[in-house]
Formats: structure tokens, C-alpha cells, sequence
């Protein structure tokens, strides 16, 4: 896939956002920056990275044919890429934290934001952006937070990490997304935290919830079984303490 590498930009999922509106008829393409001066995490964050050390980067994955009622399809197969990548250079102890936060030995080491381009009723483009900890070795005041160097004291070549990312995201989109959603639900299940298990989340009140993950919907809400009920959750929603 072509790549394109910028020194700085305000987030690489908006530079990409923009090169497609100007460049339509393009092949699909990455985007690597060392510095992004506002890079976005979910729900309107701010995804911090240490500038030249860490992976910030985003893919165009035009062509797809997902519909959007089963757009956690995507965002289970983007988060399964990572996975599989990270596995092949031998990260032990991976695990995605709902919706689609990597950990490894359940801290976290990479964050996603996917943000699509609808036609009709399907997602016909997307703009994976990946946020990937890499030779950043110390992250002040974020005891929950990891990196590859961090965790196996070796150095990594980001170019080709993200080539990696980039070209398994592909292979595996377009592979798999005509697979049945549950086989594609299944294979997130076994690496999703709290899956059938019991853990606490906390609501934005502050109040503390004991649940088990019975399931994430074709859409991608949590649904959790409470004690007396079973409830669906957004991502502003609730928050998995672990
Ligand atoms: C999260 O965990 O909150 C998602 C973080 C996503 C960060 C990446 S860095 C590259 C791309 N560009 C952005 O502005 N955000 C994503």
C-alpha cells in the first residue's frame, strides 16, 4: 500500500479525512506523522505521544462493504489486525479492552479511532487511526500505560511496523467482511476482557457496576449482565475498571 510520511500534522486521521476529499479516486493509503500537534483519542480526548517515539498513524480502507448496522464488525477486525501483529513479534499477554483499546499484560499499548464514510445503508470507506506505544519508554503520571520497548527493552522501526499494521488491516478487511458476524464476534471474544467474566465498571455518576459481558451488539454497544437485568451501555457510558 503507499504510504505517505508527514514530520508534523494536527491528526492524521483529519489529513487523511482531506486527502480523500481531494483525492477521491485514490488507492487505498497510510499516513504516518512524528508529531501530531491535536491527535484525537475516542470520545473527543486528546491521544498524547511522545513526538518521533511512538506510532501515530492512519490507514484509508476504501471498498468496503460492511453495513453499517454491523459496523462493529469493523471495529473487531481492525483490533484483531493489531493483535495478530503485535503476536507475530511476540508481544505476550494481549488482550482488547472494549471497544477497541489494546493492552498487553493489561496495560494499555495501542488505541484506535475509526472514523467511517457511509453511502446509503453500507460503510463504503474508513479511516483507521492507530496510536501505537512503541520506543516511548516512560509515560508520566499513567501507571496503566505500556509500550513494545517497555515491555520487551528492544527497539523498533516504526516505518516498518506500520507497513505491517497497514497492509494486515487491509488483508483481513477485505477477507473477512463478508464473514458472518458472529464468526468475526467469536474471534473478538476470545481476546475481549471481562468476557463471561466478572468485573467492576463505573458510570459517569461515579457509581460502581459488578457485570459480566454476555455480549457487544452489531453495532457495538457493551451488553452486560447486571445483577438483576442485563443492560447495553455506549462508550460514553460506562467505564471497565481493571
Ligand atoms: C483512543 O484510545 O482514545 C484512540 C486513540 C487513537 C489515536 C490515533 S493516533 C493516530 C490517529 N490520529 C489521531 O488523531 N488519532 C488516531
Amino acid at each position: 500500500m503507499r504510504s505517505i510520511k508527514v514530520h508534523t500534522t494536527n491528526s492524521t486521521n483529519l489529513f487523511l479525512r482531506g486527502y480523500y476529499r481531494n483525492h477521491k479516486a485514490c488507492d487505498n493509503v497510510y499516513v504516518l506523522a512524528e508529531k501530531q500537534t491535536a491527535g484525537k483519542g475516542q470520545m473527543g480526548t486528546v491521544w498524547y505521544a511522545e513526538e518521533g517515539k511512538n506510532l501515530t498513524f492512519s490507514v484509508l480502507i476504501k471498498e468496503i462493504d460492511i453495513l453499517l448496522e454491523e459496523q462493529f464488525k469493523l471495529s473487531a477486525l481492525v483490533a484483531l489486525s493489531v493483535i495478530e501483529v503485535l503476536e507475530a513479534i511476540e508481544i505476550p499477554k494481549l488482550q482488547i479492552k472494549w471497544p477497541n483499546d489494546i493492552l498487553a499484560d493489561k496495560h494499555k499499548i495501542s488505541g484506535i479511532l475509526i472514523e467511517n464514510v457511509a453511502v446509503g445503508a453500507k460503510i463504503n470507506a474508513s479511516i483507521i487511526g492507530i496510536g501505537l506505544n512503541v520506543n516511548q519508554l516512560l509515560f508520566a503520571n499513567l501507571p496503566k500505560v505500556t509500550s513494545l520497548g517497555a515491555i520487551t527493552g528492544k527497539q523498533y522501526d516504526l516505518e516498518v511496523l506500520a507497513e505491517k499494521l497497514a497492509n494486515t488491516i487491509e488483508t483481513n478487511v477485505y477477507k473477512k467482511q463478508k464473514q458472518p458476524l458472529g464468526t468475526v464476534l467469536d474471534a473478538y471474544y476470545q481476546k475481549l476482557l471481562g468476557y463471561k467474566k466478572v468485573a467492576t465498571y463505573k458510570l459517569p455518576s461515579g457509581e460502581s457496576l459488578v457485570g459480566i459481558i454476555t455480549k457487544v451488539t452489531p453495532s457495538g454497544f457493551l451488553n452486560l449482565a447486571l445483577e438483576t437485568q442485563e443492560k447495553q451501555f455506549a462508550i460514553k457510558e460506562i467505564k471497565q475498571l481493571y
